[in-house]
């Protein structure tokens, strides 16, 4: 072991472990790559301003847990902790909006970072999927992004997840909810803390996990009641859309989320199997964003999914995914044999076939044992004897049987075997 360990909430994605990982990315990207939308990727940093602005000043994200830096050319920059601004910002400095219709579509898959309290599932290195629609106010593309999600999550095998939905309103309508609110809580016997959430961001409080809490809050005025005729309509579009595709979902109207931007729908897929970090992902349309960043009026809509935290659910219930051994053959040259089958494995290679070799001049039994462990379906074992013969011998790894094949159709019977 070195002298140093991986930071605090962070940890290491090593074989084989890790290719549970690239799965799951596959898998979420997967839907998003056949219905359009292009793959972006924006810096590990940006101006400590457009999240300050964009994911709001009286979210923990921005006030606590923002990685945050002075570079000697006196910028200050902050680890990106989510990825909505980032990409708005770089779809709006390319001028994406204007190149062709709207909405513009992307997707996007990285590492996240927030100061956070470490805990199962939540770290401070983390990585997400997500997905952005950019510029369009259409239900439908609320409801594809949700039933995409969902897609994904059910390819990987995921069952025990729920959708939680729920529309937080407009600048027309929510303004008025949130004076009806904030008189509500006045009312209320609440620490200085709370106090002070419920004048700077009074939905955050009936997001308020602990029990004293909740008690208080029975009554509490709902936004669902303050909704004008157009966000009422808005949603019961996304609805019935969702439901039609055959999506379950539950309304959620205490569901506000942790980031400022979100206007009309927000959702978040929750799994029951992880304890108290139960959303596996979330998110929402926040249509007035691209103005909160010196854009022109946008309306959008995206998610994000934690692929540590799906990685999780798929094991809280027991999924096991079909992730192809990593090498299907394994050559173990004895004697001079090296530079042929060294050779052979370049060609499998380049014909698309996985293939490794033994290295560092082991014998016959070292070698062999490199290719069990590989996982390997096939080896290809050859010494001098056999290349003199014109031929290696074909091991088929799982049943044992073996029998010599010319070198020069090595390539193809492995490929016909293999197909
Ligand atoms: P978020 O809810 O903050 O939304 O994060 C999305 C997902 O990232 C969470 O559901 C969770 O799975 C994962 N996640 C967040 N923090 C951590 C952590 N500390 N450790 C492990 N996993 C974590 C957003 O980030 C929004 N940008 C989503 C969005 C996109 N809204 C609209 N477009």
């Amino acid at each position: 072991m070195s002298t140093f360990k991986a930071p605090k909430g962070t940890y290491d994605l090593i074989p084989p472990y890790s290719a549970k990982y690239l799965a799951v990315r596959d898998a979420i990207s997967g839907p998003l790559r056949l219905s359009g939308y292009g793959y972006v990727e924006t810096p590990g940093f940006e101006d400590v301003d457009l999240f300050a602005r964009g994911v709001g000043e009286s979210t923990d994200i921005v006030t606590k847990e923002m990685y945050t830096l002075t570079t000697k050319g006196g910028a200050n920059l902050a680890l990106r902790p989510e990825g909505t601004a980032s990409v708005l910002r770089a779809a709006l400095e390319a001028n994406l909006h204007k190149a062709g219709g709207l909405p513009v579509k992307l997707w996007y898959s990285g590492s996240y970072y927030r100061y956070e309290r470490p805990q199962k599932g939540r770290y401070r290195h983390f990585s997400q999927v997500g997905a952005e629609a950019i510029g369009a106010e259409d239900p439908a593309l609320d409801a594809e992004l949700i039933i995409l999600a969902d897609q994904a999550y059910r390819t990987l095998g995921l069952r025990n997840f729920r959708i939680l939905l729920n529309s937080l309103g407009d600048k027309e309508c929510r303004p008025v909810y949130r004076e009806a609110l904030q008189a509500f809580l006045r009312g209320l016997d609440l620490d200085e803390e709370t106090v002070r959430r419920a004048e700077i961001n009074p939905l955050r409080v009936l997001d308020d996990k602990r029990a004293e809490v909740q008690k208080q809050l029975v009554g509490a005025p709902m936004l669902r009641d303050y909704l004008c005729d157009a966000c009422k309509a808005y949603h019961e579009e996304v609805r019935a859309l969702i439901t039609a595709a055959g999506v379950a979902f539950e309304d959620d109207e205490k569901l506000v989320r942790g980031l400022d931007y979100y206007t009309r729908t927000t959702f978040e897929f929750v799994h029951d199997g992880l304890g108290s970090q139960s959303a596996v992902g979330g998110g929402g349309r926040y249509d007035g964003l691209s103005e909160m960043i010196g854009g022109p009026a946008l309306p959008s809509v995206g998610w994000a999914l934690g692929v540590d935290r799906t990685v999780l659910a798929l094991e809280a219930e027991g999924v096991e995914l079909d992730i192809p051994p990593a090498t299907s053959v394994f050559a173990v040259a004895l004697g001079e044999a090296k530079p042929v089958l060294f050779g052979l494995v370049t060609e499998l290679r380049k014909a698309g076939v996985a293939a490794d070799i033994s290295y560092g001049g082991k014998g016959l039994k070292g070698a062999m044992k490199d290719a069990n462990r590989s996982g390997a379906r096939f080896a290809i074992v050859a010494g001098d004897r056999d290349l003199a013969e014109g031929v290696v011998q074909l091991k088929d790894m799982e049943s044992g049987e073996q029998g010599p094949v010319a070198v020069a159709d090595v390539v193809g019977v492995l490929r016909t075997k293999l197909a």
